[in-house]
């Protein structure tokens, strides 16, 4: 497995109270980083003190939003390890948003090799405490001086890492989400299924809205019919109505989300009917309405598995299993963080220990 160069930080940074995480908040002592120049690929990987990168005023990412991103995290395991999940996952979806963006393949093993590099220099910033991990945020940004819409020549890949708690206030009590109706995040042939900033950008507004309104996110609808859910923007949903899981398609408008995969995978394992189709917010209401909506939570790499405990929609609102967790939500958070942080067995063989 390929070794980076490492220029150590001087100083090392005290590391924040384990039990008072902000998500994104803190950044470690060292970044990996790696240039790439037409005419001659990714260059130059290497692991640096964690600081600021100069940049021209007209790099082509502030102009033109040519940039991509991840988001993974590592775990300690009650020995005391450190240990990813499906990394693979994440590195061959960059490469499916820069192949979307214009932005050159990264080398997947070499990839995969500088976020196991930098993850054992930081081995110390993993926290242990419950609900606790280091987030991993690969990006990709186009770094060419030229004001020129096109794919630009120079990029730079960078990884940094932060230690974290629950992505949402709430932990793992229910949010309450809104279902948009004038914004929309994506639509089917643009960007919604890479993890590219714009995507983002454009959710800024409609989820100030929301939260002005008591909402923590936004349920986005399609952006050409306007009737089909879609996500959340941090995290994909899935809905129990009846005995069947309900999870919207994959649309090329809908993330595919690794959490997703992995639960839907999970509950497929465990004998349950989980349909990947369209659905529309009329359907979801109604059967919050007529009481066969059992339970509504959202899955996502920062977000874990999130119960919905309240959902509105125009003059809507419905109230989804008492405002509380459900048992199949709780079964799927107990799963998937025992596997995470190996308190639990790995029969799929997603964890890869460092
Ligand atoms: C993640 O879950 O890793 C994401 O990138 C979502 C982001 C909104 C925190």
């Amino acid at each position: 497995m390929k070794e980076y160069p490492v220029q150590r930080a001087a100083v090392l940074k005290e590391k924040p109270d384990p039990n008072t995480l902000v998500f994104g908040k803190t950044f470690t002592d060292h970044m990996f980083i790696m240039d790439y120049t037409a005419g001659q690929g990714w260059h130059d990987g290497r692991i640096v003190p964690y600081g600021p990168i100069s940049l021209e005023p007209s790099a082509m990412v502030f102009h033109y939003a040519q940039e991509v991103f991840e988001g993974l995290k590592a775990y300690r395991n009650p020995q005391g390890q450190v240990q990813l999940f499906r990394p693979m996952e994440n590195v061959k979806r960059i490469n499916s948003s820069c192949d979307r963006m214009c932005i050159p393949q990264l080398p997947e093993e070499d990839t995969l090799a500088a976020i196991e590099q930098l993850v054992r220099l930081e081995a110390d910033w993993v926290p242990s405490a419950p609900g606790t991990s280091l987030y991993i945020r690969p990006f990709i940004i186009a770094t060419t001086p030229s004001l020129g819409v096109h794919a630009a020549h120079n990029y730079i890949f960078c990884i940094i890492t932060c230690p974290v708690g629950a992505y949402y206030a709430e932990g793992i009590n229910p949010v309450k989400i809104y279902v948009e109706n004038e914004d929309v995040r994506a639509v089917r042939g643009g960007t919604g299924y890479t993890k590219c900033g714009g995507n983002y950008a454009a959710s800024i507004r409609a989820g100030e809205r929301a939260e002005e309104n008591g909402y923590a996110q936004v349920l986005w609808l399609d952006g050409v019919h306007r009737e089909y859910i879609e996500e959340v923007g941090s995290m994909n949903v899935m809905f129990q109505i009846g005995d069947t899981v309900v999870t919207p398609k994959l649309t090329g408008s809908v993330l595919p989300g690794i959490t997703r995969k992995s639960c839907i995978e999970l509950m497929r394992s465990w004998g349950l009917k989980v349909e990947e189709r369209l659905i529309t917010a009329k359907e979801l209401f109604e059967a919050g309405a007529n009481g066969t909506l059992k339970e509504a939570w959202g899955t996502g790499t920062a977000a874990v598995v999130s119960p919905i405990g309240e959902m509105g929609w125009e003059d809507k609102h419905v109230v989804v299993n008492a405002g509380k967790i459900g048992p199949l939500a709780q079964r799927l958070y107990d799963t998937l963080t025992g596997i995470q942080w190996g308190t639990q067995p790995d029969p799929h063989n997603w964890v890869i220990k460092l």
